[in-house]
């Protein structure tokens, strides 16, 4: 199972490259000058996206030994967020100007807790925690990112899920004012993903307000996006706005676009072929030769139990 530390038992330069543990140490720095009340309440950061505050309690690092943490410069202009546009460069170019202040999630269906809340209250009980993992893309490439956020089991327990709770959907924000991109059709808006309830409860499953010891950029799915790091990267969906229990496998964006190409399940694979494209192999951002793709992204130790009696296939 996963190697859980705290962040007392190991120094963060073990855990972390020198440039993050740098920034890291200039943050705690500046953040003394800044006075308290940033510590007291890491959430007034959210707006100025400037780092959040006490971070890191727990560091979970499943990671290989040989792979180096994509450059921050990389995953925050290279992106898929459909919303901002389809090139990889138009999401940082067109989320300049979206907001994300008073963020709210509305919770419905099979559980105890439904109703609307505000990002904070949500997150605000757990202890934010630095994960680095690896992000596989549908497209075959990869990246290896440090993200920031809490465990989705936590915010699910908080929520109390009935026992009909067998999936859980979550939807991305609808608003073609401000994500010009759903003024055209290239998805059936909004984008819409699910996990089996046993996935979205998984150690793994990150739910993430930061990446790089800062608040998530705008182009990574500001200010909350999930993170399920053995799935193909559509998986973890962005800017979410609404999380619902439910008792059948919901729809997701990319299936009902093309059923064929896109699975429910979307385990990394390396012997389940794209229909256009083979899945053996990936580019990692920044690697000039491609690399085997691990199964479910290296993450099996982690998850495999999960589809012991699954043919995936067939369920791919
Ligand atoms: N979520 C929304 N709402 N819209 C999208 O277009 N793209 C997905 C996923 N989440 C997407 C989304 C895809 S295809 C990938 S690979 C990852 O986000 C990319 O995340 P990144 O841009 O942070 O690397």
């Amino acid at each position: 199972m996963i190697n859980i530390k705290k962040v007392s038992d190991i120094s963060s330069s073990a855990i972390t490259p020198e440039s993050i543990y740098l920034r890291r140490r200039e943050f705690m720095k500046a953040s003394g000058m800044l006075g308290t009340a940033m510590l007291l309440n890491p959430w007034m950061t959210a707006a100025a996206s400037i780092p959040i505050g006490d971070y890191a309690r727990n560091v979970i690092t499943p990671k290989g030994e040989d792979e180096e943490i994509t450059p921050e410069e990389d995953a925050t202009s290279y992106n898929n967020f459909y919303e901002f546009g389809t090139d990889k460069g138009d999401p940082k170019k067109y989320s300049t100007k979206f907001t994300t202040d008073d963020w709210k999630i509305t919770v419905g269906g099979e559980c105890a807790k439904p109703g609307t809340y505000s990002l904070e209250d949500l997150i605000k009980p757990f202890a934010i925690e630095e994960r680095v993992y690896r992000l596989r893309c549908v497209e075959a490439w990869s990246m290896v990112i440090p993200w920031l956020g809490v465990p989705l089991a936590s915010i699910i327990e908080s929520l109390e899920p009935t026992s009909k709770a067998k999936y859980i959907a979550f939807t991305t924000l609808h608003d073609p004012q401000r994500m010009p991109g759903q003024k055209r059709s290239v998805l059936d808006w909004p984008y819409r993903e699910g996990l089996r309830i046993d996935e979205a409860t998984n150690p793994l499953t990150l739910l993430a307000i930061g990446m790089y010891g800062k608040t998530m950029p705008n182009q990574n799915g500001a200010p909350v996006r999930l993170v399920v790091p053995w799935k193909y990267g559509f998986k973890s969906i962005k800017s979410i706005v609404s999380i619902d229990f439910v008792e059948q496998q919901p729809l997701t964006s990319w299936n009902m676009s093309s059923a064929r190409e896109y699975g429910f399940y979307s385990n990394v694979n390396p012997t389940v072929n794209h229909p256009r494209w083979s899945q053996k192999k990936e580019r990692r951002i920044g690697d000039l030769f491609k690399r085997p793709t691990l199964m479910f992204n290296g993450y099996a130790e982690e998850v495999a139990h999960m589809y012991d009696d699954m043919d995936l296939r067939s369920n791919y």
